[in-house]
């Protein structure tokens, strides 16, 4: 086991604390709701929303211990910094009215940045950010996050996601690191340390929440909140890696699957929840259901036969704060629970404990304003340029056939396609707004792709599209035009969404964008395919008629000046994908497969594998050297190889190790990717870089469902070399 560490100072507060609670304050710290619960419907827009008279009842006589969310404002769009302070100060102010005034704790989603807070700076989202291969990045923007968060009054962050993008159907693909269980727990580790430091308890720094504990993202039929089937040594060796990192790096709250793995809902599984997640993984914080979850293990699944036995099976399986999220029945039905006897109140007071560790581990207690100013700490210059190049390193150039690109920008280009004048297709969900589909309320100064190349071009450019993403383009006057022009930038790609409102059928690109490149196409001028969405969508036909292919997932706020800037040579790019593209849409086959899938006529044959990226040099990999060749069962091994940069430009290369155990009790995938530095290299310049692969690199889930180390041979790879070593007893 590897328990996070207790702080005996906090746990003798807690207990202190804990000890002066009715029943009623416990089960209150418990229960979380929704904002508009407790504001005025008709003044969501408003300088003070709140219902003075709702907010005093659920905090003074239901004693709920959290809100979350924005006002309900048309689609809860993001509101000024300064009225996000002033409510938050309102809401500590009537928690400090309470009888042992302890604080509220008040959650948002800032998946990446600070969501619903004005103008905030919003960074690629964590399919991109995955992208850069730059665990600083990914630091920086916890880092900044947390600070515009904090900046804003509010306490506490809905984010990271650490679930593995292995569907990639799943419309929260975007929301994910990847397919690969290395690299997303390598970033989603990063983000954690800079968004809560050492202690996050500063005044910069806050608690982030992992999220969605546990197979979430694998659902069988691809659309969101649908079962997923999932063994335990699937669970073991994908599934749960990245929330043991994010616990080891010190995460102290974990919302909860709102769909089911195997048949027992997320929010039912008492192995999950309890046995694995307290017994083994050691959490001490605390977790949160998600989105009126508990309810709904009646109303949905058919498991609880009353809303009551729900929050029996949710409170006893191991969910510690409820997000009901638009009344108080967990408040009235848990109470009831306690005083029959059904519910003990050790598990409470459980509960409860861990509640109040985070609350005073995140300084709530000792913060009676938000102590943050908002000069020098909301959407600075340093901030807006970390940004920048976040999304410059997020953006894959996939193709580049003569090397079309870099464009010179005296070039006659023609724009088209639904996503090239549009902020809200680079940006996805929970931008401003839950969707992210608001375009009217994205901020003006930022460019799309389209105003991005019209500055770099001096206007040069011809536009032929819609004015939102539905708008049908004119095909015939886009082939006019692109008789009349030397290139065509064509961004195809899909309109915003998350969760259950972006399930799909198909991953197909819509008819009409394959009716546009074809006619495109058909008039033999070059075409730069580039791509803006939060899943691989089916492009093969389309790329293999493409001179070049840029893909931009969800590169945020800075994506069209970033993807301008690579389309131009004004930055190099150096991402790499973090999941296989797929060629058609069912073949579905990720990079770390198990040798049967690439047996006989078997094959892994994406479109682009899993860490494709171009760049405009080379580079290459010599002289890869391993220190030992043979290592004791639970060494590390050291190894180092040298990069070059082959190529005339100066850039930036993520190396990759991977490993393969050439024989095992259980079969072990081809390769898989275990250790990452990236590298900025002028032309001609060698690196030497060293890596430690930990034992536990070459571990695996065994027959027996430990993780074990098999005595025997392993094959290290970095990009062509290889090279074996053995382990031994
Ligand atoms: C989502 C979570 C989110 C929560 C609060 C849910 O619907 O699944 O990811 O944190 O809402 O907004």
């Amino acid at each position: 086991m590897n328990a996070q560490s207790l702080d005996p100072a906090i746990e003798a507060k807690v207990h202190d604390l804990l000890s002066q609670m009715t029943l009623e304050e416990k089960v209150g710290q418990m229960t979380q709701i929704d904002v508009s619960v407790v504001t005025v419907p008709q003044a969501q827009d408003s300088e003070q929303p709140f219902d003075i008279a709702k907010l005093e009842q659920a905090i003074l006589q239901y004693h709920i211990g959290s809100i979350l969310n924005a006002p309900a404002t048309p689609d809860n769009k993001a509101q000024p910094i300064e009225r996000w302070r002033s409510m938050t100060q309102l809401v500590r102010d009537t928690a400090a009215k309470s009888r042992l005034k302890i604080p509220v704790i008040y959650g948002i989603d800032a998946i990446h940045g600070a969501t619903y807070t004005q103008d905030a700076v919003l960074f690629p989202q964590a399919i991109n950010m995955a992208a850069t291969f730059n665990r600083d990045l990914s630091f920086k923007e916890g880092e900044i996050a947390a600070r515009e968060v904090k900046a804003s009054g509010l306490d506490w962050n809905f984010s990271p996601v650490m679930d593995i993008g292995r569907q990639p159907l799943w419309p929260r693909l975007w929301e994910t690191y990847g397919e690969d269980v290395y690299l997303a727990s390598s970033l989603g580790t990063a983000f954690i340390e800079g968004h809560q430091g050492g202690d996050y308890s500063a005044a910069d720094k806050a608690p982030a929440c992992l999220k969605h504990y546990v197979g979430y993202s694998f659902p069988i039929n691809g659309k969101d909140r649908t079962p997923a089937w999932i063994g335990e040594r699937m669970l073991r060796e994908y599934f749960l890696p990245g929330f043991e990192a994010g616990i080891k790096a010190g995460a102290m709250t974990i919302m909860v699957n709102s769909a089911e793995v195997d048949g027992i809902p997320g929010h039912a599984n008492y192995q999950y929840l309890t046995t694995i997640l307290r017994g083994e993984l050691g959490f001490t914080g605390f977790t949160v259901s998600d989105w009126e979850d508990i309810v709904r293990l009646y109303t949905r699944d058919k498991m609880a036969a009353s809303p009551r036995e729900a929050v029996k099976i949710a409170v006893m399986a191991g969910v510690d704060m409820s997000m009901v999220p638009f009344n108080f029945s967990f408040y009235d039905l848990l109470l009831d629970l306690v005083r029959s006897g059904e519910v003990p109140v050790a598990r409470i007071d459980e509960a409860v404990t861990r509640i109040l560790r985070v609350k005073f581990a995140s300084g709530l207690f000792d913060r009676q304003q938000p102590d943050l100013p908002v000069k020098g700490n909301f959407v600075t210059a340093e901030a807006n340029a970390i940004n920048r190049q976040a999304a410059e390193e997020s953006i894959v150039l996939a193709k580049n056939h003569n090397n079309l690109l870099p464009l010179s920008k005296t070039t006659n280009i023609l724009v088209t396609g639904p996503t090239a004048n549009l902020l809200s297709v680079m940006n996805g969900g929970w931008t401003i707004t839950w969707q992210g589909d608001q375009e009217q309320f994205y901020p003006q100064q930022k460019l799309t792709l389209l105003e991005a190349i019209r500055q770099k071009t001096k206007g040069k450019v011809t536009y032929v599209g819609g004015q939102r993403y539905q708008d049908e383009i004119n095909i015939e006057q886009a082939v006019t035009e692109a008789q009349k022009h030397d290139v065509v930038v064509l961004a195809l790609g899909e309109n915003t969404y998350t969760e259950t409102l972006g399930n799909l059928e198909t991953l197909n690109l819509p008819f009409p964008q394959h009716q546009l490149a074809r006619a495109l196409f058909a008039t033999g001028k070059p075409v730069i395919l580039v791509t803006f969405g939060g899943r691989p969508r089916i492009i093969t036909e389309i790329a293999e008629q493409a001179q070049a292919v840029v893909l931009g997932f969800l590169p945020g706020m800075e994506g069209g000046v970033a993807m301008a800037d690579i389309l131009f040579g004004d930055v190099n790019p150096s991402a790499k994908l973090p999941v296989s593209y797929p060629r058609n849409t069912n073949d579905i086959v990720l990079y770390d497969h198990k040798p049967i899938e690439a047996y006989e006529t078997n094959q892994y044959r994406p479109l682009y594998p899993f860490a494709h990226g171009l760049s405009y040099t080379q580079f290459s990999s010599s002289g890869l050297q391993l220190e030992q060749s043979r290592i004791k069962r639970g060494e590390a091994l050291h190894l180092s190889v040298d990069v070059t940069n082959t190529g005339k430009r100066r850039g930036k290369e993520a190396v990759l190790v991977y490993l393969h155990d050439v024989a095992a009790s259980v079969t072990r995938p081809l390769k898989q990717l275990k250790a990452f530095q990236k590298v900025d290299l002028k032309p001609g310049e060698t690196q030497t870089l060293h890596f430690e692969l930990p034992a536990e690199a070459m571990s695996f889930i065994g027959v027996d469902m430990q993780r074990i180390i098999e005595p025997g041979e392993f094959k290290v790879m970095v990009g062509n070399q290889s090279a074996v070593f053995t382990v031994t007893e």
